[in-house]
């Protein structure tokens, strides 16, 4: 059988260890030889303990763990040519010429390279006698197949990454338990959530809670937004609101392209309307914990699918990334939904706010 490797890379996320352990099964069911590599790129450059084989019962009792059971790093090795090579080897050595990664745009971008190099590595490997030319001649060609693994929500092509689900969960869980002792104290709590450049989390997290005001990167508030904000609270609690609730995006800022804090936010508050303010930092509770239903089922579908593609691989087709399309698990080309990801991240860096929500929703 064919071998795999499956590997997670960059932060991790809720629902990674079920696309791991639909990956090792679906692969063994196939008959493949599947592989762990531990420590994402790093592992796969040291090689050793670091790569081991996986049976059936190795996958058993993680579907609902959070995080990442094999681990995950980010390598500065595999950024260097000297790394790829180790790597490239460390592979040969046991058959494998399919990887799985699990991992955000940059993992993924990543594996795309090697790939595209694998051929000279080979042929540098066999110029130094590090490989045979049966193993040159055998294991020419790489397939990567790519899910992406994230609580952000930012890559284009997908509806949604693994672990955005469960994200958003815990955000609501600690919004709703704030909102209580806020009721009781009748104070204005400011929530800052993560997501990096993108405003999934807060936006969907601040309907959900019925947040009074949410900032969040792809929509910068007017310039006058600090009137606005101190005219809709008080508006609120004018109408029998007892407390006040403002969601802001780690990545919330203003016109300017300038950070808008939670603690200047409070500021704000404080000084205009005397509320009872506090500023409650999430952080990597969102980022932990065990995944939901929907993430452990995503997790599920794009492993096996990712597999699936594996197998159907020839040597001349694109690279791939697993999406999730309404609620279909399909392949689109890997770099053309990459290439995209960073056309928001530029947009975004030029103030080109709508451009890049525009980019960002096309699929
Ligand atoms: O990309 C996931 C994420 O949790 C972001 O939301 C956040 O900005 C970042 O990673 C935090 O990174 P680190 O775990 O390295 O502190």
């Amino acid at each position: 059988g064919k071998g795999i490797a499956v590997f997670t890379s960059g932060g991790d996320s809720q629902g990674m260890n079920a696309a791991v352990r639909a990956v090792v099964r679906m692969g063994i069911y196939l008959g493949c030889k599947v592989y762990f590599i531990k420590e994402g790129y790093q592992g796969m450059v040291d090689g050793g303990i670091n790569i081991v084989e996986a049976n059936w019962s190795s996958v058993s009792s993680i579907i609902h763990l959070g995080g990442t059971v094999i681990g995950s790093a980010r390598c500065q090795d595999f950024r260097e040519r000297v790394g790829r090579m180790k790597a490239a080897k460390n592979l040969i050595n046991r058959g494998i010429t399919n990887l799985v990664i699990i991992g955000g745009d940059g993992s993924l971008t990543g594996a795309n390279l090697f790939r595209q190099e694998w051929s000279s590595l080979l042929d540098e490997l066999l110029a130094n006698g590090e490989i045979t030319p049966e193993q040159r001649n055998k294991y020419r060609v790489l397939n990567i197949a790519g899910l992406v693994g994230s609580i952000d929500n930012d890559f284009c092509g997908t509806d949604m990454t693994i672990g955005t689900d469960s994200a958003l969960h815990r955000i609501i869980e600690a919004t709703d338990a704030i909102i209580s002792t806020a009721y009781s104290h009748q104070r204005t709590f400011i929530m800052e959530v993560m997501g990096r450049h993108c405003g999934y989390l807060s936006v969907v997290s601040a309907l959900t809670s019925e947040a009074d005001f949410v900032f969040c990167p792809e929509s910068p508030p007017p310039e006058d937004w600090e009137k606005r904000l101190c005219t809709k609270l008080e508006q609120e609690r004018t109408a029998g609101q007892r407390l006040n609730i403002i969601i802001v995006a780690e990545g919330a800022i203003d016109r300017e392209g300038k950070a808008i804090t939670a603690e200047q936010v409070r500021k704000v508050i404080v000084e205009n309307l005397h509320q009872d303010t506090r500023v409650t930092v999430l952080g990597h509770v969102q980022r932990g914990g065990s995944p939901s239903a929907f993430d452990r089922i995503l997790g599920c579908r794009m492993g096996a699918e990712a597999v699936m593609a594996l197998m159907e691989a020839k040597e001349d087709t694109v690279p791939c990334v697993i999406s999730l399309d309404g609620n279909q698990a399909i392949r689109l080309p890997l770099m053309d939904c990459v290439k995209r990801t960073q056309a928001v991240a530029k947009a975004m860096a030029n103030k080109q706010w709508e451009d890049a929500v525009d980019l960002r929703g096309k699929s």
